[in-house]
């Protein structure tokens, strides 16, 4: 199937700097993909070239099988076909709520009957003769999500658009945005600087990072399958052991962990997520017995416990006396500081990646 949105290469260089360097992305109708990414990274840079309010120094742009942008052509904005939302989704104050969506719409003649219709779709049937000020945060979002979609445009552009929202809104807003251009069969870009968001809203995640883009898969996958230490930080706190390798293994506190394609007095990082640690109480100074999935128990100490509402985080220093390693557990689990405990960790959730070079120095 032909993409409805394809980008090559695309690089932008500001101030010196590639703030975009060679970006690929390419989204299907129907399918929403996240930009995903730290403050600063090239996601709006991106975004604006795609839509054509910026200009890409290298690159190509290609929406509905066509060129937009490329070294000769650049199509304006506004003949592109892509609907625009940004995190200001300002409405025009003086016009009612159906003028407000029917405005894109003028050019081609306005059909009340879309607007009607987006208006159910938005969930605000019988708002149309309101004035912006009339509505709620969360309302107004919406008309802005109607207003963009007017025009059946069949990629959507949207660049942090829930950001201005209250965190109770939000989530109920996102599903219902979702399921709006799901039913349309647009061809979603979402620019986002959080992970949540994009887990809850991507059929693929693009994390990007320095310009780049280091990682593209479905959220499961980008989860469970980092490319890096950095990629598995962006999506919670981390647990990193450092060890050297030795014939493809390495010695940790936890045993030996296989590092195959790793070149013996290779420093790398074992990571894993404290949800994947299994705690047990100290029997008379024994633990579990080593499993496959969990591998050999570790004994630590638990330094400090905190209640976080849905779970608890335990933070232990193991008997190495360097080694730290936070664990968290459902509900609410507080043991006392200095309380002995044995960690084991899932086998299958470990990640093991080459230390970056400057951590060799
Ligand atoms: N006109 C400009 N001149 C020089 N540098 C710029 C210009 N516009 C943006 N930049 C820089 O380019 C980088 C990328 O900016 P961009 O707005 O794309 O980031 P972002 O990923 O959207 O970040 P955020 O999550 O904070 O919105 C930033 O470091 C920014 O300071
Ligand atoms: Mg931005």
């Amino acid at each position: 199937m032909i993409p409805r949105l394809k980008a090559e290469g695309l690089t932008r260089i500001l101030g010196g700097r590639r703030v975009v360097d060679g970006i690929d992305l390419s989204v299907a109708a129907g399918q929403v993909t996240c930009l995903l990414g730290p403050s600063g990274c090239g996601k709006s840079t991106t975004l604006r070239i795609i839509a054509g309010v910026d200009r890409q120094d290298a690159g190509t742009v290609t929406l509905n099988g066509k060129v937009v942008a490329d070294d000769h052509v650049h199509i304006p904005p506004e003949d592109r076909g892509v609907g625009l939302m940004f995190q200001d989704f300002a409405l025009f104050p003086h016009l009612t709520v159906a003028q407000n969506i029917g405005f894109g719409l003028r050019r081609d003649g306005v059909s009340d009957a879309r607007v009607e219709e987006l208006l159910i779709r938005v969930d605000l049937a019988g708002y149309g003769r309101k004035h912006p000020h009339e509505l709620s945060g969360g309302e107004q979002q919406r008309v802005a999500l109607a207003r963009a979609l007017a025009p059946r445009p069949g990629i959507m552009l949207m660049d942090e658009p829930f950001s201005g929202l209250d965190n109770r809104l939000r989530d109920g807003i996102r599903d219902a945005t979702l399921n709006v251009l799901k039913e349309e069969g647009t061809a979603v870009l979402l620019v986002t600087h959080e992970p949540d968001e994009a887990m809850r809203m991507a059929d693929e995640i693009a994390l990007m990072r320095d310009g780049r883009i280091v990682q593209r898969a479905a959220p499961y996958n980008i989860y469970n399958a980092p490319v890096d230490r950095e990629a598995a930080a962006f999506f919670s706190d981390i647990n990193t052991l450092s060890a050297e390798v030795n014939g493809a293994l390495t010695h940790t506190p936890f045993g030996q962990f296989l590092a195959p394609g790793h070149a013996d007095g290779t420093m790398v990082d074992i990571v894993f997520r404290p949800q994947h640690v299994r705690l047990d109480f100290d029997r008379n100074g024994r633990g579990p017995s080593p499993t496959e999935t969990e591998g050999t128990p570790a004994r630590g100490t638990v330094e400090r416990a905190r209640f976080m509402g849905k779970e608890s985080l335990v933070e232990f220093v193991m008997d190495d006396g360097r080694t730290r390693v936070t664990a968290t557990v459902p509900a609410v689990f507080l043991p006392r500081a200095g309380t002995v405990m044995w960690l084991s960790i899932r086998r299958d959730r470990c990640f093991v990646f080459r230390q970056p070079e400057k951590a060799h120095a």
